[in-house]
């Protein structure tokens, strides 16, 4: 490598505890083949849907790999559109996770007491955002596990807030996710409140593959497993 992170224009840090931002991790080919995946998934068993809290459909359109997420929980199946079970969580997912916490790992995994060769997330809620969609604050709590979450963002940037654990409020941090950064919350920061306040219509870099809109990727280990009745041992 001809320099180092800190002559870049967005260098790498650590947000908060465990909380890890990697501008720039994806390449614009790996960005692009990421999206042709997502296409796929889009057109599969189980459509891209807003979840609906509270009574109102999230702007945020949703589909799901390994595990289905609805508010708030996990099932196999996409109970709450079509009834179909998702997509089997992909070989190459898990093994870009642990290939993202080896990223961060050197600092921040063994002081959160996880080993990237044992991360194995099992489920992605894979998110689209147009122009006007939004995502409020919020804990992603549903999982048993408190493993490590990865995020990975393609297209548009976006103001991605991140705050503390506590509540909805200050202290918040506000950077903005580029296509193509990482972001890898574990540790003290696993249950850390964020949410994506604005999207920057027109911003998505020519080759990422995604002409507007952004996507965001967010890996997971649910903790949970399947019951005998999906062919578990008797
Ligand atoms: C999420 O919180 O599930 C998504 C965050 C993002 O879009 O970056
Ligand atoms: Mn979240």
């Amino acid at each position: 490598m001809l320099f180092g992170d800190e002559l870049l224009e967005r260098p790498r840090r650590e947000v908060a505890p465990g909380a890890y931002w990697v501008p720039g991790w994806l390449t614009p080919d790996q960005q692009a083949w990421i999206v042709a995946r997502f296409r796929e998934w889009g057109a599969g068993p189980v459509p891209p849907r807003g979840a609906v809290v509270n009574g109102h459909e999230m702007s945020v359109k949703t589909v799901c790999l390994g595990w289905h997420w609805r508010p708030y929980q996990y099932t196999r199946e996409a109970v709450d559109v079509n009834g179909n079970r998702v997509l089997d969580f992909p070989d190459w997912m898990v093994r870009l996770g642990r290939k993202a916490l080896a990223e961060v790992g050197p600092v921040a995994g063994k002081e959160a007491g996880w080993e990237e060769a044992e991360y194995t997330p099992d489920t992605a809620l894979v998110n689209y955002y147009d122009a006007e969609a939004r995502m409020g604050m919020h804990q992603d709590r549903d999982e048993v596990s408190r493993a490590p979450v990865v995020s990975l963002s393609i297209g548009d940037t976006c103001r991605f807030r991140f705050g503390n654990t506590e509540n909805r409020g200050r202290p918040y941090q506000d950077i903005d996710l580029a296509s193509g950064d990482l972001f890898v919350f574990g540790g003290a920061s696993r249950l850390a409140y964020h949410g994506i306040p604005k999207v920057y219509p027109g911003t998505a870099p020519p080759g990422c593959g995604l002409e507007k809109g952004r996507i965001n990727i967010t890996m997971r280990v649910t903790g949970l497993s399947d019951g005998p009745a999906r062919g578990g041992r008797p």
